[in-house]
């Protein structure tokens, strides 16, 4: 019998900055390991940091990680592209969340390539529960209902 490999991972959609950071609060546990995607100077990363202590922050601009090293000397910072698979297992880490923030990456005409990324960590890094920042996935989840059935039984089935 073939068993269909089918992650349980759950994405969370927001808008803006503040909606990003306020998701920690819900989402970050102290035993989790996270991994940022698009860290920047790694201020969100600090801030997943005071709850899961064990976060690496990823950028694809040298410069960036150079600054956030500078600092925040305590965590872990790499330069890696978001699309680049093979660099961020070569982390090593067994990822149970991960968080989203990339330029270039909200509007509607990147929201296919921004799907793609997410069904790649999906399948690879098998998290619990991908944070995105992306208006254009937030507001494609908004519109989205999943069918039913004529029942919740039907649903089951
Ligand atoms: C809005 S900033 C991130 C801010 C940060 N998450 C925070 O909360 O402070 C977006 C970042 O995405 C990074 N970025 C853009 N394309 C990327 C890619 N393909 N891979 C990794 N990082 C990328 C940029 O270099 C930039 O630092």
């Amino acid at each position: 019998m073939v068993r269909q490999l089918r992650p349980k991972t759950t994405y969370v959609a927001t808008t803006g900055v503040k909606e990003y950071r306020a998701t920690i609060a819900k989402h970050v546990r102290p035993d989790d390991v996270v991994l940022e995607v698009g860290c920047e100077w790694g201020t969100t990363t600090d801030l997943i940091a005071d709850v899961a202590p064990d976060v690496i922050g990823t950028d694809i601009s040298p410069e960036c990680i150079a600054r956030a090293r500078e600092m925040r000397p305590h965590l872990q910072f790499d330069a890696i592209d978001a699309f680049d698979m093979p660099a961020l297992l070569a982390l090593g880490k067994s990822f149970t969340k991960i968080y989203v923030d990339l330029s270039g990456f909200s509007g509607y005409a990147s929201l296919l390539d921004l799907l793609s990324l997410l069904n790649m960590y999906t399948y690879t890094l098998q998290p619990q529960v991908i944070v995105v920042k992306s208006r254009s996935l937030k507001t494609f989840a908004h519109r989205c209902v999943p069918w039913r059935g004529e029942s919740e039984e039907e649903d089951r089935a």
